[in-house]
């Protein structure tokens, strides 16, 4: 099950923070001297550190479930005066139920999730300056509460600054229903926002006026919020929108608003009631997305020409758990993009088909199928007969050496006699007689040269008279359960 860690990874983005490290040096902070020498306090041998667990050489200070309150007065004295700065601090699972205003200090990473916070003071994080991560998630906090001034920076002058610093806020886990228009006009650099698993239900103006005003923003997280779509131009003003997560909600076409998200690169989709990916509701050009991932709709059952034609840098394409998905359909993926003889395709490496409901899969689907360095075609129920020509006598084989572990469920649904065998096997029953390797191909070879011509040469004769150059499905004529006859036609030219 490893080969599939991927796609469930993906599903799983929603609220886990992405840590960001920055690169930058903070040296000139600990230079900054208070007016009154104090002494320098050495934290490791502070009650603090009794109290918490503190990691000097990662710079981490973990109280997560160890404080009854807030940090008290002394504690703060320790981190202000002591011999290091903590970079990252945890306060998480400490039951707090509010945020003061904090004193200074040069975190970079404080988390606050898992408490029940459900009020803010105004300007909380004004004396954090250097704060560039900030986790509120698993909390209260309500749309009454999250007011913009709750995120002022320090007083400078006749003004307040922003927090220029802050590029991650994770709000998933609250009780939020909507957003103030100018929640983020105190930090306008977010880069990574994180909405996941509040009941917005709609996204409405004022929610989408905050959201479409971070021009940083790289990535979102709009994932189980009860929502229907997302409103068109919410995309408008993060020009470099690179990741954005919208699993688990109530869609059923795709967003309109993704026309707008032209840089993407990571695009999940997962758990939404799509039904089908046909004639409007096919994917708009998103000429950077490598990764797709669309796993566990339940009611999707087809993807039409064109539906991915338009996203010509996939990489990475994850279809896994959609029980319903029978049909895919050949020109779902190529593009012509020349007017000329040859298709596009995007350049594939992984393609994840667990688990659906798909029993034919079109060589013309993908032209280098040998490219992929996976592909998970377990647990469907495949028709082993000459539908399959190409997955029975080709594909299989390249899968089971490429990843032997992908081979072993590909197991055919029909007909009936074949029902729970494996492909591999059904394919490998027909070149018995030519032991393995090499030497299928030396088989192959004599029986080229002598059998086919007398044997099989009227046979292939009928079938181009009757059905043209292409092959199709011979329902009718033989019960056969695929045909090597096929197979051999592609080394006769
Ligand atoms: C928070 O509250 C719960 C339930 O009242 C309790 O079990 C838990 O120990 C508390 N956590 C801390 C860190 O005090
Ligand atoms: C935090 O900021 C407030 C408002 O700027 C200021 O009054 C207060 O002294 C600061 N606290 C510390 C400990 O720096
Ligand atoms: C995509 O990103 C590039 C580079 O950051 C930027 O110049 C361009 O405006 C973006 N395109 C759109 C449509 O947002
Ligand atoms: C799977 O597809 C077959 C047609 O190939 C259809 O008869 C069957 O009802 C489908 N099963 C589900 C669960 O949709
Ligand atoms: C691509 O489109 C052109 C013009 O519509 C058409 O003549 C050509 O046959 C198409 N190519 C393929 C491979 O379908
Ligand atoms: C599948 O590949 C393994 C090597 O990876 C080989 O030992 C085995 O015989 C193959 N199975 C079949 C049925 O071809």
């Amino acid at each position: 099950m490893n080969l599939t860690k991927s796609a469930t990874l993906a599903a799983a983005i929603c609220c886990i923070v992405l840590i960001q490290v920055s690169g930058q040096s903070q040296d000139d902070a600990t230079t900054t001297k208070p007016e009154t020498p104090k002494e320098i306090i050495k934290v490791k041998e502070s009650k603090l550190c009794k109290k918490c667990d503190c990691y000097l050489d990662s710079n981490l200070l973990d109280c997560s479930e160890k404080l009854k309150d807030w940090l008290s007065a002394e504690d703060w004295e320790v981190l202000t005066n002591g011999d290091v700065v903590f970079k990252t601090i945890n306060l998480e699972h400490n039951n707090l139920t509010s945020v003061p205003i904090l004193p200074k200090y040069d975190v970079e990473n404080l988390y606050l999730a898992n408490n029940q916070i459900d009020s803010i003071a105004v300007g909380a994080f004004q004396n954090l300056t250097k704060l560039i991560t900030l986790d509120l998630s698993h909390n209260r906090l309500t749309s009454k509460v999250l007011v913009p001034d709750v995120f002022k920076g320090p007083y400078t002058e006749q003004d307040f600054e922003a927090l220029v610093n802050l590029k991650t806020l994770n709000l998933g886990y609250n009780d939020l229903h909507s957003l103030d228009a100018d929640l983020f006009e105190h930090i306008p650099y977010i880069e990574e926002l994180v909405l996941c698993s509040n009941s917005f239900h709609v996204i409405d103006r004022l929610s989408e006026t905050a959201i479409s005003g971070l021009q940083s923003l790289k990535i979102l997280d709009v994932s189980y919020m009860e929502i229907e779509d997302l409103p068109d131009t919410i995309l408008h003003g993060p020009r470099d929108l690179d990741i954005l997560i919208a699993a688990g909600n109530l869609f059923t076409q795709l967003p309109k608003a993704l026309k707008r998200a032209t840089n993407l690169t990571s695009l999940v989709l997962n758990e939404n009631p799509i039904e089908s990916l046909i004639g409007d509701n096919v994917f708009p050009p998103l000429t950077k997305l490598t990764h797709l991932s669309m796993t566990f709709m339940t009611k999707m059952y087809k993807i039409g020409p064109g539906a991915l034609s338009e996203l010509q840098s996939l990489t990475e394409l994850i279809l896994s758990d959609n029980k319903l998905l029978n049909e895919i359909d050949e020109e779902a993926l190529s593009k012509n993009v020349t007017g000329g003889q040859y298709l596009d395709y995007p350049p594939l490496e992984k393609v994840y088909l667990n688990n659906c409901n798909v029993s034919t899969l079109p060589k013309q689907l993908l032209v280098r199928w040998d490219k992929l360095k996976a592909l998970d075609l377990r647990f469907n129920p495949w028709n082993c007969d000459d539908s399959n020509d190409y997955l029975i006598n080709v594909l299989i084989d390249q899968v089971n050496k490429t990843t032997p572990v992908l081979a072993k469920d590909v197991q055919c649904g029909s007909p009936t006699k074949l029902k729970d065998v494996t492909v591999l096997r059904v394919a490998n029953e027909h070149m018995v007689e030519s032991s393995t390797g090499s030497l299928i191909w030396v088989g192959l070879l004599v029986v080229l040269l002598i059998a086919v011509p007398t044997v099989v040469g009227a046979y292939v004769m009928k079938r181009r008279g009757c059905f043209g150059v292409f092959r199709r499905h011979d329902s009718g004529a033989s019960s056969a359960l695929y045909n090597r006859t096929s197979f051999n036609e592609d080394f006769h030219i």
